[in-house]
Parts: C-alpha cells; structure tokens; sequence
C-alpha cells in the first residue's frame, strides 16, 4: 500500500525535519516520489525545469525533421518518418503531463519557451540540409538521447521515469530507421555516401554537446546526482555515447570530423579532440544557426492554436470537462 511521505508527518513538531528525514530515507531506499508526496522545493523547481526542457525539446525537436516530410524520397521513408515526427509530439505531451504533476500550469511552462526563458536541447537548432540529416538525427541525437533517457527510466520522481519507459522504447526505433537511412546512403552512389559523410561532419560534435557542458562546469550535475534525477554525470554519459557511436561509424564506412579521436587502452575508451564549448554556450544562449526560426515556429502555433484553446475551454465551461 502506497503511504505518501507527509503521512502522519503534518503538524507533528519538528515536522519539517522529520518530513526531510522521510523524503530522504526514500531516495536512499531507491523508493520513487510521487506527485502526493513532500518533497524539497528546490527538488521541485529543478524538476520541473528539466522535464520542462525535455517537453520543449521534443516539440521543437519535431521542427528539423517535419521539414523533410514533404521531400522524403520513398512512400515508405516519408510513412517511417511521419510515425517518427508523430511519436515526438507524443512525448512532448507525456513529459509535459510529468511536469504538471509537479504543479506547474501547460500554459505556464509553455508560455516560459516562448519568452525564451526555457530551454530546448541545443541539437535541434541546426538545420536539415539534405535527406541524410534525417538520418543523421535518428542515428546519432535519437541514439544520444536513448543513453540520456535510459537512466532516467530509474530516476527518483515517478511519473518523469515511468514517462521515459515507453519513450525509450519508441527512441529505440528512431536510432534504427536513422541507422538504416545512413546505411542506405553511404552503401549507394558516390554522391550518396558523399552526402551521407556531410551529415556526419555536421551532426557529430553538436550531438556530443547534447549531454551538456563539461561536469566541472555543469550546474545541476552534483544537486541532481544526490537526489537521484541524474544517475550519471554529463562527461559519463558523452563517453557512453562516443564508445558506442565510433564502431557505428567504421560499420558505416563513414569518417568520425575528428583528428584526435583515437582509442586508448588503459581508459578502454576513446581520446577525442577538443569540443567547441563556445558554441554550446552560444546556441544555448539563442545564437544558434536555427533559435529564431524555431521560436518564431513554435508562438506563430501557439497563437495559430489560440481559437482552439478558447473553443475547448468554451465547450468545458458549458459541458462540464467530463464530455466527450
Ligand atoms: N541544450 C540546451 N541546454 C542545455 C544543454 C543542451 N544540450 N545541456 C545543458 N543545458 C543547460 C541546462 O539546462 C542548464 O541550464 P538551466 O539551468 O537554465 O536549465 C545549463 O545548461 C547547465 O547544464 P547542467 O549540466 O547543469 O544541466 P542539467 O543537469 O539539467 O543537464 C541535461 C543537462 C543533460 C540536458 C539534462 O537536463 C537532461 O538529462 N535532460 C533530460 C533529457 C533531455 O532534455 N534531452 C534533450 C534532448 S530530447 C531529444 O533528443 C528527443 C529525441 O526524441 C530526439
């Protein structure tokens, strides 16, 4: 039987302390909180910030990729690729619900995206060139994002790691149509693996920044850390994604963009060169090739969509929300 963390707690007289005690014992008994529960304020900003972020990544992650819907260069390709697009909407919409259990209104965390006081993952603010960006991004973000994610799966507050079950799932099916899609492109023509090798020269270092800046500069890493809604640090799970992606790559035939990556075998993983991290700061901070496209993308649909939002709170007022 679920028992929340205040229960019996209230009013007692070192409540406060008792209830941190409680909220705790739970974390390290790897026991989930849920949205009933106590929990530390800060906890509760800080997740809602994250899931909240995750929300904005995937809507506006749907943006790169619905730009090749219309072109896809087989019925098959563009059926493959509009599930893809479909199921981001899909966990922008889980995630979301994640973060409203924590208390937060849709419209606020939205409306915080379009003032531009929330993030989205910097990945998603470079451009689609060609086909073989599609391929790019299911291969190498959706497989970054399937290494971030699967420890959230285990993360300490319930609905986020319940949320990201199903999600990594359908993430898992995103790398492959990607892997396939390059797979296709770098065994064809000589233009093709051309243009496949030009998706990896642009793609690569922007996905190794997706896990965030360096630890010694990350500023929630050792907070999230103890409170279990990170179960690795960002450099951890960049070398995850390094060691696993580079083999990829040789089974491609495909060149890695960079001279120093080599692998070493007292670590067992691999030495890269130098990542760029004034451009992480300087797309994260709005200055990416592709922000303002994807601002602007993202309020024109919310204030498209006003007249829906007024026709369903209409219907609401009068019908009761209870009716279909
Ligand atoms: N893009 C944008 N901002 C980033 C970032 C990135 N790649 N990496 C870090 N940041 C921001 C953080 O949000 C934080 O800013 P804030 O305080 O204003 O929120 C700041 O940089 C410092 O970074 P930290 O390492 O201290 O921040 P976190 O502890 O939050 O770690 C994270 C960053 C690893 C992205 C973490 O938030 C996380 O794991 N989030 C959940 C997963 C997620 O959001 N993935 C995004 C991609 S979703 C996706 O790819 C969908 C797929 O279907 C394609």
């Amino acid at each position: 039987m679920y028992t929340s963390i205040s229960d019996g707690i209230e009013g007692a007289p070192d409540g406060g302390d008792a209830r941190e005690r409680a909220f705790d014992e739970r974390l390290d008994r790897a026991l989930k909180i849920e949205p009933p529960d106590w929990m530390p304020d800060a906890y509760r900003k800080t997740l809602t910030r994250q899931i909240s972020q995750h929300a904005h990544s995937e809507i506006v992650g749907m943006l790169p990729e619905g730009n090749w819907i219309t072109r896809a260069p087989s019925l098959q390709r563009k059926v493959i690729l509009l599930a893809k697009v479909q199921d981001e909407a899909g966990h922008g919409l889980y995630l979301y619900g994640a973060a409203e259990s924590l208390g937060t209104s849709r419209d606020e965390l939205v409306l915080a995206l379009l003032s531009g006081k929330a993030k989205y993952s910097s990945i998603f603010n470079y451009p689609t060139l060609t086909w073989a960006d599609v391929g790019a991004i299911g291969w190498l973000v959706d497989g970054a994002a399937i290494i971030n994610q699967i420890p959230i799966t285990r993360c300490s507050y319930g609905p986020y790691a319940r949320a990201m079950v199903r999600i990594c799932k359908e993430e898992s099916f995103h790398q492959r149509q990607g892997f396939d899609i390059m797979w296709t492109l770098a065994h064809g023509t000589a233009e093709q693996h051309a243009m496949a090798q030009d998706a990896l020269d642009r793609w690569w270092w922007p996905s190794v920044m997706m896990f965030g800046p360096p630890d010694s500069e990350s500023t929630h890493n050792v907070q999230s850390l103890r409170w279990k809604i990170k179960l690795f640090t960002n450099d951890e799970l960049r070398t995850k994604f390094i060691d696993q992606t580079v083999p990829q790559a040789e089974q491609l035939g495909l060149a890695i963009p960079d001279p120093d990556l080599r692998w070493n075998d007292e670590t067992k993983h691999y030495d890269i060169g130098p990542i760029d991290w004034d451009e992480f700061y300087r797309v994260i901070g709005g200055n990416g090739p592709c922000n303002k496209d994807r601002l602007q993308a993202r309020v024109d649909a919310w204030e498209d969509g006003a007249w829906v939002r007024e026709a369903a709170a209409e219907h609401a007022r009068k019908h009761g929300s209870d009716a279909a």
